[in-house]
């Protein structure tokens, strides 16, 4: 079998390493297609070596741009890498511009295509991430559902055939990462900072950083917090702070380490360690859950509810008052904090790539790796 990969940010990377040493372990080589969509050091080169995913075979480059710019440049590139070597089938990871131009390019030359993390669904359909999700998905033929719940998603959009709940390939990382982060990574050290006393704090989402008003809510919290934090800035939220003239207040922060995004191994340690973490991310609320840290997210719904109901993670938005009551219910109330911390992991057992692999390795043998013309039949 001849499958393609193709991702170009930050966490497909994370969550599509795991996907490609299974693949590796059939002694099947994937074509590897990076799309540029992120291209800063931080934040993708950092990856690629601390994960050891050598042997990338097209680099397109496609940069940053508008919403249609990205998707357009990355779709016209990623034709005519598939036009030339038309792999069995192609595999997208998650929500991004890159994702949704990898799966239009694909189904449209009748390719047909495997999305892990299928399913997810915010309910929010202002948000970039969401629209790319509905549609990547409706162009898939092999659903590959992190749990039973994005199963129930897709079910109620229609779409029943080719769903697998196989958990997320996020367990698969922080599994494989984790140790090593413990022995290689000396972030604590570097950064003065000890176990459980510091909380960890990213956002980057648009609907957080792109309105001054919702910066700025966010830059308000940062200054109230009641305990030393660190904050990796994501470069849309630098260029936003640059922007809205708020970058020098944050750096003026007394109890606020400021740095530029960070490793893989780092970024792990310093997860692991911290008392709470703080963020609008997607991945960095399923790690949480995993490694057993505490979780206020600073938005207003997610798509990943499962670690809500599982009592790993609250939805604080940008309420100043409402972070706060939570960081110091967190700091006062053992009980609370011990119950955050047990919630059980929902997202699998580490063993997510694997059976994609042995998934997709199974429908290609039996000639069942193609794009139907109707999936309601
Ligand atoms: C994208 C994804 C988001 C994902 C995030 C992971 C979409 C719509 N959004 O958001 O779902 O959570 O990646 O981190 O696909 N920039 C740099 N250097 C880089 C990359 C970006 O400076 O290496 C700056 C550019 O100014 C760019 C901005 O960040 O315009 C936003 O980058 P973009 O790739 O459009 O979206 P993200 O916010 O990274
Ligand atoms: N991450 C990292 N360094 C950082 C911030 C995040 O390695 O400075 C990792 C984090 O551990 C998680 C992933 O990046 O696995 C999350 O990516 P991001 O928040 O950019 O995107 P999202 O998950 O929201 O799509």
């Amino acid at each position: 079998m001849k499958p393609a990969i193709v991702f170009g940010t930050r966490p497909e990377i994370i969550k599509l390493v795991p996907v490609i040493r299974a693949f590796k372990d059939r002694d099947v080589d994937p074509l590897l297609i990076h799309t540029g969509q992120h291209y800063d050091y931080e934040m993708s080169r950092v990856f690629l070596e601390e994960l050891e995913l050598d042997g990338i075979d097209y680099h397109l480059e496609v940069g940053s741009g508008t919403q249609a710019e990205q998707t357009g440049t990355a779709m016209i590139k990623i034709e005519k890498v598939l036009l030339d070597e038309r792999p069995d089938v192609v595999i997208v990871q998650g929500d991004t511009n890159t994702v949704l131009a990898g799966a239009i390019a694909s189904v449209k030359l009748k390719i047909p295509v495997a999305h892990v993390e299928a399913g997810l669904r915010s309910f929010d359909r202002t948000m970039p991430e969401e629209i790319n999700r509905i549609l990547a998905d409706h162009a898939s033929e092999i659903l590959f559902a992190p749990t039973d719940e994005a199963k129930k998603n897709l079910e109620r959009e229609g779409i029943r055939e080719g769903v697998y709940v196989v958990g997320n390939t996020i367990v698969d990382a922080v599994l494989q990462n984790a140790e090593l982060a413990g022995k290689k990574s000396d972030v604590l050290e570097r950064f003065g900072l000890k176990p459980k006393e510091y909380l960890l704090i990213t956002a980057h989402r648009a609907e957080n950083t792109d309105s001054r008003e919702n910066l700025e809510r966010l830059v308000e919290i940062l200054e109230n917090l009641p305990m030393k934090a660190v904050y990796p800035i994501h470069p849309r939220t630098k260029k936003r702070l640059e922007e809205f003239g708020l970058l020098e207040m944050v750096g003026g922060i007394g109890n606020l380490i400021v740095t530029k995004p960070l490793g893989y191994l780092d970024f792990l340690r310093l997860e692991k360690n911290a008392f709470a973490v703080m963020t609008d991310s997607g991945g960095i609320q399923e790690e949480t859950i995993i490694l057993g840290v505490p979780c206020l997210t600073l938005r207003y719904n997610t798509e990943r509810p499962e670690t809500v109901k599982a009592g790993g993670n609250v939805l604080v938005g940008l309420e100043r008052e409402r972070v706060l009551k939570y960081l110091r219910r967190l700091m006062e109330d053992r009980k609370f904090y011990e119950s955050m911390s047990k919630a059980p992991n929902p997202f699998g057992d580490g063993k997510s790539g694997k059976r994609i692999v042995e998934i997709l390795l199974d429908l290609y043998k039996r000639g069942e790796l193609n794009v139907r013309s109707s999936r309601f039949i």
